[in-house]
C-alpha cells in the first residue's frame, strides 16, 4: 500500500483530527512515511481563522507543482478549515491537486485517496453533514496527554470569525461513546484527557434546545465531566475551548469540585472594551468575564489563567485597547496568545465595518501585550520558588534531552532532572528551585 505523510496547521482541534485520520488510513493497511519528501500520498490539515494560516499552507502546497510535475503518481490532498473555506477555488489557485475535502468529509477520505491513486484528481468533496461519523475514534498508542473531541462546530458567530463557517453548527457526542473512547485510552496508559470543542461550555445545548429539554440552571458540559471523572486510570482532565456566556454555576461547581480537573483554565476574553465586545458579538461584558474568573478564584486560590486576545478589531481606540490591557492585569494571566486581527471575507465583520486600525498599531498594541504578560506571568512564576508542584510527566525535554519536562496542574511547564525508573505518564512532586516567565525548573523530592 502506498504510504502517506500528513502536515497539519491550526488549532488542537485539527490535530485531533489527523491524529483520527492517521489511525483510520493505517487501520485499512497504508503505512507512514519517514518523511514528507519520501511519501506517495501528501495530506495538508489546512486552517482559515487568519489570513496568514491560509497563507502558509498555499505557499507550501503551491511549492508541490514542480515535485507534481515530476512524479505525477504522488498524491496531494487538501482537507480541513481552509479546504471548507475555499473548496473548489482551491483547484483555481492549486491545479494539482488531487483532491479538496471539508470538514464532514474526513472519514471519506481513504476513498477520495482510492480514487486518485485510480487516476482521478480535481476531486471535491465539500458537503456538511449531521451525522458524527464513528470510524474517526482512533488514537496514538501509549500517549501520556489523549485528546478527544467532544462535538463539532460552532453556533456563535463572533463577528470577526470563520470557524462557524468552516465547521459548521453545533454537534455534541453522546456522553456514552465520549466515556467509551476514553475508557479505552485509560485502558492503553493515558493519563490526561483533553476535551475538546471550539465552544466546549455548550456542549449537548443544541440538542437540548432540540428537544425543548434546555435548562437554564444546567449544564450538560459539566455533567460530561462528572462522567468523565469516573473513568479510571485517567488522573487529569483538560478542556477548551469554554465560553463565558455558557459558564453558569453549575459549571462552576464542576470545575471547582471536581479534583481530576485541572485548576488551569484557558478562557478567551477577546477584548476589555465593552464596544468592541458588543461589535464582535461575544455576547458578555468585560464585568461579566471578571465575575466568571472571580467565582473560579474565590473557590480555587491557586489556580491559573490563559485566555486569547484579539487587538487592532475594527474602530478599536486607544482606550478600548487600555480597557483590554487592564482586564489583562486585573486577571494576571500566565499564557495569552495574543492576535491581531485579520479580515475574513464572508465574516459579518468583514461585510461590515473597515479594517481601519493600521498594522503598526496592531502590531505596537500587540507587544505592549506581550511584556505586560511576560513580566506578570514571570512575577507569578517566581513566587512558585520554594513551594512544591505535582507534575505530570512528558519525557525527555525538547531542547536537553538529559533533563526532563513535564506539566502541572495549573499547565505550567516543569524541567528537572529525571530519576532511575521514571516512565511519561508519572506523577511525581518536584521542588521548585527557580523560573523563568515560561517555565517553572526543580527537583523530584
Ligand atoms: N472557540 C474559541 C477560539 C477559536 S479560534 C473561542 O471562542 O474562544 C482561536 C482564536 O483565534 C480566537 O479566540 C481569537 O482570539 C482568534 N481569532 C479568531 N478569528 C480571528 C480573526 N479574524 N483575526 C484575529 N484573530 C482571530
Ligand atoms: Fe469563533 Fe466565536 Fe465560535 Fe470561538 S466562539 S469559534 S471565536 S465564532
Ligand atoms: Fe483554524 Fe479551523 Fe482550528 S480555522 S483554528 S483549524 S477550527
Amino acid at each position: 500500500m502506498p504510504n502517506y505523510h500528513i502536515r497539519t496547521y491550526g488549532c488542537q482541534m485539527n490535530d485531533r483530527d489527523s491524529e483520527s485520520l492517521a489511525c483510520l488510513l493505517d487501520a485499512l493497511g497504508h503505512t507512514r512515511a519517514e518523511s514528507e519528501e519520501t511519501a506517495d500520498i501528501l495530506l495538508f490539515n489546512t486552517c482559515s481563522v487568519r489570513d496568514q494560516a491560509e497563507r502558509k499552507a498555499l505557499g507550501k502546497i503551491g511549492i508541490l507543482k514542480k515535485l507534481k510535475r515530476d512524479r505525477p503518481d504522488l498524491v496531494i490532498g487538501v482537507f480541513g478549515c481552509m479546504a471548507q473555506n475555499l473548496g473548489r477555488s482551491l483547484l483555481d489557485k492549486l491545479p494539482h491537486l488531487d483532491f479538496v475535502a471539508g470538514t464532514d468529509r474526513l472519514h471519506e477520505i481513504p476513498e477520495l485517496i482510492a480514487e486518485a491513486l485510480d487516476g482521478r484528481n480535481g476531486l471535491v468533496s465539500t458537503d456538511t453533514s449531521e451525522d458524527m461519523p464513528t470510524v474517526l475514534t482512533g488514537h496514538e498508542r501509549g500517549q501520556v496527554t489523549g485528546y478527544v473531541s467532544v462535538m463539532r462546530g460552532c453556533n456563535q458567530f463572533c463577528t470577526y470569525c470563520i470557524v462557524p463557517y468552516t465547521r459548521g453548527s453545533e454537534r455534541s457526542r453522546e456522553p456514552e461513546d465520549i466515556v467509551r473512547e476514553i475508557q479505552t485510552l485509560a485502558d492503553g496508559g493515558t493519563k490526561e484527557v483533553l476535551l475538546l470543542g471550539q465552544n466546549i461550555t455548550a456542549y449537548g445545548l443544541a440538542e437540548a434546545r432540540e428537544s425543548g429539554a434546555l435548562d437554564p440552571q444546567a449544564s450538560p458540559f459539566a455533567n460530561l465531566l462528572h462522567a468523565v471523572h469516573e473513568v479510571s486510570g485517567i488522573e487529569r482532565i483538560r478542556f477548551t475551548s469554554p465560553h463565558v456566556r455558557y459558564m453558569n454555576d453549575a459549571f462552576v461547581d464542576a470545575v471547582c469540585s471536581l479534583p481530576k480537573v485541572c485548576k488551569g483554565f484557558h478562557i478567551p476574553f477577546q477584548s476589555g472594551s465593552d464596544r468592541i465586545l458588543k461589535l464582535m458579538n461575544r455576547g458578555y461584558t468585560a464585568t461579566e468575564y471578571l465575575d466568571r474568573i472571580k467565582a473560579i478564584r474565590a473557590r480555587l486560590p491557586d489556580c491559573s489563567f490563559s485566555t486569547d486576545v484579539i487587538v487592532g478589531f475594527p474602530t478599536e481606540t486607544e482606550e478600548d485597547f487600555e480597557a483590554t490591557r487592564s482586564v489583562m492585569q486585573k486577571v494576571g494571566y500566565d499564557m495569552a496568545y495574543i492576535f491581531k486581527y485579520s479580515e475574513r471575507t464572508g465574516t459579518k465583520a468583514a461585510e461590515r465595518l473597515e479594517d481601519t486600525v493600521p498594522e503598526d498599531v496592531k502590531l505596537a498594541r500587540n507587544q505592549i501585550l506581550l511584556t505586560d504578560l511576560e513580566t506578570g506571568a514571570e512575577a507569578r512564576n517566581q513566587a512558585c520558588v520554594g513551594q512544591e508542584r505535582q507534575v505530570l510527566v512528558t519525557g525527555p525535554s525538547k531542547r536537553n534531552a538529559s533533563r526532563w519536562s513535564g506539566r502541572t496542574d495549573a499547565n505550567k511547564v516543569c524541567i528537572f532532572e529525571p530519576t532511575p525508573g521514571m516512565q511519561p505518564g508519572d506523577l511525581v512532586r518536584i521542588a521548585i528551585t527557580h523560573t523563568t516567565s515560561h517555565s517553572l525548573f526543580g527537583n523530584v523530592m
